[in-house]
């Protein structure tokens, strides 16, 4: 999910991800992450979207928050779902590790989107914190050639 220690993931994944990742962020209106990929990312504020992002310390970015933008909550998996299950239909979980493995281990992960890039990088931030999706029983996933260079997309449905 990176490489080594960069956080960036643009300087090596295919533009044909990068516009697929575009087009589905287009289409959520909230958005949940961890801390940790906040700082890597820093992502711009979009009027209408709002950016949500785990921390146990809220406080420490009291300055950053925009109420209805970004906003920083100290909430477990289910406490995130049932803040805002009233409120929004759909919602992108967009990492990192753990924020990964805990929607995942709470049962509350509907679709998986995973892009496979043909690069090794023998370090870096794995896609689940705990085990591997093989633990999940997850089903066959829809592939879908991204480009000729070997970029796959995986899409895994798991509840309808
Ligand atoms: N390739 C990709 O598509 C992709 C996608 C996403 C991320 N990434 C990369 O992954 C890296 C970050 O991943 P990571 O696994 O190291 O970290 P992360 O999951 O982004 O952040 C972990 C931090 O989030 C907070 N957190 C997570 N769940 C929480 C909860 N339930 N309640 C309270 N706080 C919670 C904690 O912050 P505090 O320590 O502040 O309490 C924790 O230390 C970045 O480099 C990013 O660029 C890549």
């Amino acid at each position: 999910m990176t490489k080594g220690d960069d956080g960036s993931v643009s300087s090596w994944t295919s533009p044909e991800e990068q516009q697929f990742f575009a087009e589905l962020r287009a289409q959520h209106t909230l958005f949940v992450f961890g801390r940790k990929t906040y700082e890597a990312v820093l992502p711009p504020f979009v009027p209408g979207v709002l950016k949500v992002v785990l921390t146990t310390n809220p406080n420490e970015f009291s300055s950053s928050q925009k109420k209805g933008l970004l906003e920083f909550h100290n909430l477990s998996a289910k406490e995130f779902v049932k803040k805002y299950e009233n409120k929004y239909d759909t919602c992108l979980i967009l990492g990192g590790s753990r924020v990964n493995s805990d929607f995942l281990e709470a049962g509350l992960v509907d679709e998986i989107y995973l892009t496979v890039e043909p690069v090794t990088h023998g370090s870096g931030v794995p896609l689940l914190a705990r085990g591997s999706l093989n633990d999940y029983d997850l089903p066959e996933p829809e592939v879908t050639a991204l480009n000729s260079q070997g970029t796959q997309l995986l899409h895994y449905i798991l509840k309808k």
